[in-house]
């Protein structure tokens, strides 16, 4: 080896002992006789003294060097460095390897654009901070391994060339050379293979698993990101689900991220999070929620109020603890319609505070509430919206970490754009038994193509769905999967599949389900998102080596980018210009 130690070994135990460390020169102080280099590896730094000697050194060389370990004098000593009391007196030395200048220094404090810092990756991950994100992502991943097999979760590896199992975003495909014409597709989550190690008796499945899906990116979104798909047999409920999950979960931020969750996190269901926050994915950080002032505002007099609460709306209030300006009230009236009123010494003010009685005015002093009236799934999301703006533009967090399961999504929901009803998680989640009433009434509403009726009722059958959320992000989603293969096409047939396209793309999992499968069902966690926000970071390409830009490039490998013609034609594939 070119190395006794490693830099990070480097301290004032080793005083007076020869070493012969190695890493990369990230700093160089030439002081005419005393000449100073800081030398870093994974393990740390450690300063080294050339006496009366001047290395050959840039920025970015690799060298070794070996020398003696002496105290700093007590001015000399870096309390910011671990091996601040001690530095090495340099022997001798040899260049390794030599660098071309650097684009950009790898530290911490450096201000570069992303875009550079992932056309040059090689060097940006020399940042400490980078180097301690994956190490963190390596201890992350292994803790959740030894966790689930000491649980008795077998890791089994599903295929990368698949067949497209459709969840929602478009599929990346890939050319086959021997079948032209023909594609495979990446997957865009293990999900059916999950189900299927099911029926084949595998009885508690996990994998550490890439998935790859054509979306539009965001921070805490990539086409191609990891995760921890977990699947078990025999459960009968959602809490079998949860109960094994959650302590996994509990364990990793506590641990990680120093959280203080405990067990049992809230259970809300969809509908309830949508009514008192707006969101399937409230931050609970933040404790203000709305209150329904639908019954208390019948009758009140107020013209707009009175017209939405005839067509069967609602009314909704968000009392915030702080007393909003003038200014930043109508800044909020530029993008949403609310009325309000500011309470301060018994006194409201705003276009709201006429209407208010005596009682209202007590209970709301030294507030600024927000009045909203309207109707229907938008509105409520509108709420929401409005809801994360006044926290992070007024509020400080209440606590610094919030997690809660949100369940019984929806099984259907209605895609306006493209006017269909469409699985609101997976179309392998199981309905609950008791609102299997309404499948015949979506499936006639479907005939008749009445899109009202549609939209009520998709809202009535419940799906057995959860998604974990912390901190008003969503880092895992699962459900209690369809094992009944006649259910299980009936409800594809809802969404718009014929009975040969049904054979046809999901012919594998029907026959799955055909030969015994058991009852099963699971979930898959974020591993990017949930090691991003273990290491504070806000965007998940902070935690991915090589991440894909906004724009979908790898930007340090340079793809996507042309192929030979010559491989176009082995594939049998002609680009459209
Ligand atoms: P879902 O699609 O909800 O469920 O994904 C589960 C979790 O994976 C993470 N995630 C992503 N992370 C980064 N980039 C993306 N593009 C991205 N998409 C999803 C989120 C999300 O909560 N097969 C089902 C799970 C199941 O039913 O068991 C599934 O994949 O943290």
């Amino acid at each position: 080896m070119h190395r006794t130690h490693t830099c990070g070994d480097i301290d004032v135990s080793l005083v007076n002992s020869k070493v012969l460390v190695s890493g990369w020169v990230v700093s160089i102080r030439e002081m005419g006789k005393v000449n100073f280099i800081i030398l870093r590896d994974r393990y740390g730094e450690v300063q080294v003294v050339f006496e009366n000697k001047k290395p050959d050194f840039s920025l970015g060389y690799v060298v070794k060097v070996e020398g003696t370990v002496k105290k700093r004098p007590p001015e000399g000593v870096n309390p910011r460095m671990k091996s601040g009391e001690v530095e090495i007196y340099a022997e001798s030395w040899e260049i390794l390897n030599k660098s071309r200048p650097l684009p950009f220094l790898p530290e911490d404090d450096i201000d570069v654009f992303e875009e550079t810092r992932l056309k040059h990756r090689i060097v940006d991950l020399r940042r400490p901070k980078m180097q301690r994100n994956f190490i963190l992502r390596h201890e992350i991943i292994l803790f959740i391994r030894n966790y689930m097999s000491s649980l008795g979760f077998l890791e089994l590896e599903t295929p990368i060339l698949t067949k497209s199992t459709p969840e929602g975003a478009r599929d990346f495909i890939v050319p086959s050379r021997i079948h032209k014409g023909k594609f495979y597709a990446l997957p865009q989550s293990p999900q059916l293979y999950k189900q299927i190690l099911m029926a084949a008796g595998f009885d508690k499945y996990f994998q550490i698993a890439r998935c790859f899906r054509d979306e539009d990116l965001r921070a805490d979104r990539q086409p191609e990101f990891t995760q921890l798909d977990v699947e078990m047999s025999f459960v009968s409920d959602i809490e079998d689900i949860l109960k094994t999950i959650e302590p996994l979960i509990i364990e990793i931020f506590n641990r990680f991220a120093n959280a203080n969750l405990s067990s049992p996190l809230p259970r809300l269901s969809y509908l309830e999070c949508m009514d008192m926050y707006g969101s399937d994915k409230p931050d609970l950080r933040y404790s203000i929620r709305f209150l329904d002032w639908t019954e208390r505002f019948k009758g009140r007099g107020i013209n707009i109020v009175d017209r939405v609460l005839e067509n069967g709306g609602k009314v909704k209030v968000l009392r915030v603890p702080v007393k909003l300006s003038r200014g930043q009230i109508d800044k909020l009236l530029d993008d949403y319609k609310f009325m309000f009123a500011r309470i301060e010494n018994g006194k409201p003010s705003g276009n709201l505070a006429k209407f208010l009685n005596e009682e209202e005015i007590r209970e709301n002093e030294g507030n600024t509430i927000f009045l909203f009236a309207g109707k229907g799934l938008n509105f409520l999301e509108t709420l929401g919206d409005f809801r994360d703006r006044i926290c992070k533009e007024f509020l400080k967090p209440e606590r610094e970490w919030s997690a809660l399961w949100v369940k019984d999504f929806p099984l259907f929901q209605w895609n306006e754009e493209e006017k269909r009803i469409e699985p609101a998680h997976h179309i392998f989640t199981s309905p609950y038994e008791e609102d299997m009433i309404y499948i015949k009434r979506l499936k006639e509403s479907l005939v008749e193509q009445d899109e009202e009726g549609l939209k009520e009722i998709s809202l009535k059958i419940r799906g057995k769905q959860y998604d974990l959320v912390i901190n008003g992000v969503e880092l895992g989603s699962g459900s209690i999967r369809v094992h009944n293969p006649e259910l299980q096409k009936e409800l594809l047939r809802i969404i718009g599949l014929s009975d040969e396209q049904i054979q046809e793309r999901f012919g594998f999992l029907i026959n799955s389900l055909e030969m015994g499968a058991p009852p099963h069902g699971g979930i898959a966690l974020g591993i990017d998102r949930i090691v991003a926000m273990c290491a504070g970071e806000n965007s998940i390409r902070e935690v991915i080596l090589f991440p894909k830009s906004t724009s979908g490039m790898a930007l340090f490998e340079n793809a996507p980018s042309e192929v030979d013609k010559s491989q176009l034609d082995e594939l049998g594939i002609c680009i459209k210009t």
